[in-house]
């Protein structure tokens, strides 16, 4: 029995681990070296109409901590263990033009290997759903299973790309309307969990004909300052702008976000991103509702893997492999969103002694 192969969103996946969209999944060297390691998919880099220029400096730093000197750094110290990454790279550099053979040749190499072409445009006006359309229509051409929206990207200058459309609903339903209409292939939707409207935002992004939503993007987020040189841990001519947290760091924060999600629309699939490392992460996202894996962090800094993960995905399939084995269970299915009922209002958790009245005075 293969208990690994899972169908999301309509796909069939040969395992639920993907590699998020990222430097992991930049370039078809890179993707098809994830794919001969055993990713069941890729979500490819964010592709755009506008080829970006990075800053002149690192992109990314790992940040790790210790059990000696407990803080925070990207500075090498003995008997460390990895903490996040903080990373202010912008979309892919590589025109789309460049992009469409080398996907074509990814899936015709791979053909049971699942690929999403993850897109970025703009808002507020027709030209902007035009590019979007124009983005999801050639990938989808060449072969890409799947499209998914970036409405997330936490350090966009543009205030109609990327989180800074901070998940409003009018332009997400715009967006939504405009690729369903140009392509027949299940739609993912890439939120900020950066906002207070985000369980709002995907219901909008369902009811608009999305697949499914992606959570976690990196949490908007400052590098830290080291006190003895007073520079940033990263930083160019002195200067640094928001960028984004991903790693461990951001667990439980993306865990809570894709419980909210799942609880408040538990038809709808989530592929859960956060802080992923091992099947210890992954299995509480399955808990708390999600159907599919992403991971960018953990394969980042595996060293010799090339950064995409050659071990971890390996320990991934068979730690999840193992359990599911062991506990009896035929898929991740019988253990998605077992979580849910038991995440509950604060009064509804037992007291010592008599009730909590949710914050309000006792009736007398
Ligand atoms: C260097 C770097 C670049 C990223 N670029 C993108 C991107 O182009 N598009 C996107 O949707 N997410 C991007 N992400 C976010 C990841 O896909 C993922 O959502 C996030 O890192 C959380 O997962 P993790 O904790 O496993 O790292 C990037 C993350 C990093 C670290």
């Amino acid at each position: 029995m293969d208990r690994l192969a899972t169908t999301f969103t309509g796909l069939n996946f040969v395992n639920p681990f993907i590699l998020a969209s990222a430097p992991p999944t930049e370039s078809k060297r890179k993707i098809l070296k994830a794919f001969e390691a055993g990713w069941g998919g890729v979500v490819t880099k964010t592709i755009g109409l506008h080829p970006v220029e990075n800053v002149a400096g690192p992109k990314t730093i790992y940040q790790r901590t210790s059990d000696i000197k407990p803080y925070v750094s990207r500075m090498k110290r003995a008997d460390t263990v990895s903490h996040s990454s903080w990373n202010w790279e912008l979309i892919s550099d590589q025109a789309l033009e460049i992009w469409l053979p080398d996907l074509e040749e990814i899936k015709k190499t791979y053909p049971d290997r699942i690929v999403i072409a993850s897109i970025m445009a703009g808002a507020g006006n027709d030209e902007e759903m035009k590019n979007w359309q124009k983005l999801a229509s050639a990938c989808v051409s060449v072969g890409c299973d799947a499209i998914e929206l970036n409405m997330s990207c936490p350090h966009m200058d543009r205030k109609d790309m990327g989180a800074n459309i901070a998940n409003d609903e009018d332009i997400i339903k715009d967006i939504l309307k405009a690729v369903t209409s140009a392509v027949d292939v299940p739609i993912w939707v890439k939120l900020t969990p950066s906002t207070s409207k985000l369980v709002d935002a995907a219901k909008v992004a369902y009811n608009a004909g999305g697949a499914s939503i992606s959570l976690c993007n990196t949490f908007p987020s400052l590098p830290l300052m080291d006190p003895e040189t007073m520079k940033f841990e990263v930083e160019v001519d002195g200067l640094v702008t928001s960028g984004g947290l991903g790693g461990l760091a951001i667990l439980h924060q993306a865990l809570q976000r894709v419980s909210d999600i799942s609880k408040a629309c538990p038809d709808g699939a989530i592929s859960g991103i956060g802080g992923i490392r091992g099947f210890r992460e992954a299995f509480n996202f399955i808990v708390h509702g999600a159907g599919n894996l992403q991971v960018c962090t953990a394969a980042m800094e595996e060293k010799g893997s090339g950064g995409v993960g050659i071990k971890l995905i390996q320990e991934l399939k068979d730690d999840l492999a193992e359990y599911l084995e062991r506990k009896g269970h035929s898929s991740i299915e019988e253990l998605r969103g077992i979580a849910s009922d038991r995440i509950v209002e604060h009064a509804q958790v037992r007291r010592k002694s008599g009730a909590y009245n949710g914050g309000y005075a006792k009736a007398s």
